[in-house]
């Protein structure tokens, strides 16, 4: 069994060997530059611990894993696009440090290079991690797109809001450990429990990070706080105030999300301030709670011994504090 440091490390030796010191330099140096700041890693090393329940030869997962993250870091450079932002890992963004066509096509080759190390993996499984991979990979698209149709809408439900979620993030998290379950030979009950692990880790994951963007320390959440308000991302936090506010501040709220001309650091205050007294924070916090009690269950419902099921579960109860 290896720990998460030693999963870390086999990550980073492998993402050291990156192939991106080719020409042009303009496609591949923003790819060396978003794994130079690293970001949490959280993907490979999930691949990792999943194989690692099973077997202790977790090199064959790794380029595999490697290929998870680069999918991961080609996701976020479009998303920064689409999301106009200009901070991550407390650094400027690829299109703003470069251009927009930059990221464009460096996130493109960058797909390409998932698949590339994803299908560097044993002959025998090759066919159900890229089924795996596949599924995934449009499931984010899908999710991504419901994302943007829901900031020109205003009645998105709670419900609309946890399936685009379910798409735009927990699939990858459950691909990550069903892919590497999978190479580690798990059954296929087993690799289908870590599946769903995934995706309550990846629910709760996606829903701290919208907290995060309005309550989150900036410098350790390396993001710029309020960027959801000022898009009118329809977040768990925004529909659920909508849901439980009185009249006024309903109507506070829809003149705040329709209205062009306000100024944007106004906006985000107030909406902030009317989140602060409905304790909408409070009310995510016991969802967020919900779906690691539910990781929880999945990770006991997995048919090995629990020793070898702490590196996983610690990892996990990390995650429920996290600043960034
Ligand atoms: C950011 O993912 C995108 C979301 C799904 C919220 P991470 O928070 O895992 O980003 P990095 O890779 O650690 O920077
Ligand atoms: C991102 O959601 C999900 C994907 C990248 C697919 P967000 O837009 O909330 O992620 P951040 O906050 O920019 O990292
Ligand atoms: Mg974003
Ligand atoms: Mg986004
Ligand atoms: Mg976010």
């Amino acid at each position: 069994m290896y720990s998460l440091e030693e999963l870390r490390h086999f990550i980073k030796q492998a993402a050291r060997d990156l192939e991106v010191a080719r020409e042009p330099r303009e496609l591949y140096q923003p790819i060396q530059y978003v794994f130079q700041t690293g970001g949490k890693r959280l993907r490979p090393v999930l691949s990792l611990m999943a194989c690692n329940l099973f077997n202790d030869q977790v090199e064959q997962a790794v380029m595999p894993a490697l290929g998870l993250e680069v999918f991961h870091n080609f996701t976020l450079l479009h998303d920064d696009i689409m999301d106009g932002a200009s901070l991550r890992r407390n650094q400027a963004t690829v299109h703003k440090k470069w251009d927009q066509n930059i990221a464009i096509l460096s996130g493109d080759v960058m797909a390409i290079m998932a698949y590339e190390y994803i299908t560097n993996c044993p002959a025998d499984v090759l066919p159900d991690v890229i089924k795996i991979f596949n599924i995934t990979a449009r499931s984010v698209c899908e999710g991504q797109q419901y994302d943007m149709n829901f900031e020109k809408q205003i009645d998105v439900s709670a419900e609309d809001y946890l399936r685009m979620i379910k798409k735009k993030t927990s699939v990858l998290l459950a691909a990550c450990l069903q892919i590497g379950a999978v190479i580690g030979g798990a059954s296929r009950p087993d690799a289908e429990q870590l599946y769903d692990l995934g995706l309550s880790l990846g629910m709760a994951f996606q829903l701290q990070d919208d907290m995060l963007d309005s309550f989150g320390n900036p410098a350790l959440f390396g993001k710029e706080i309020g960027g959801d308000i000022k898009s009118n991302k329809k977040t768990w936090l925004l529909i659920k105030a909508l849901e439980i506010a009185n009249q006024g501040e309903r109507k506070e709220l829809v003149n705040l999300l329709t209205n062009k001309n306000r100024d944007e650091k106004g906006k985000v205050d107030k909406v902030l301030s009317i989140y602060n007294k409905l304790g909408i924070k409070e009310l995510a916090e016991k969802l967020v709670q919900s779906y690691f009690n539910k990781a929880r269950k999945n990770l006991n419902n997995v048919r090995v011994p629990n020793e070898r099921k702490s590196v996983l579960q610690n990892l996990t109860n990390s995650l429920m504090n996290r600043e960034k």
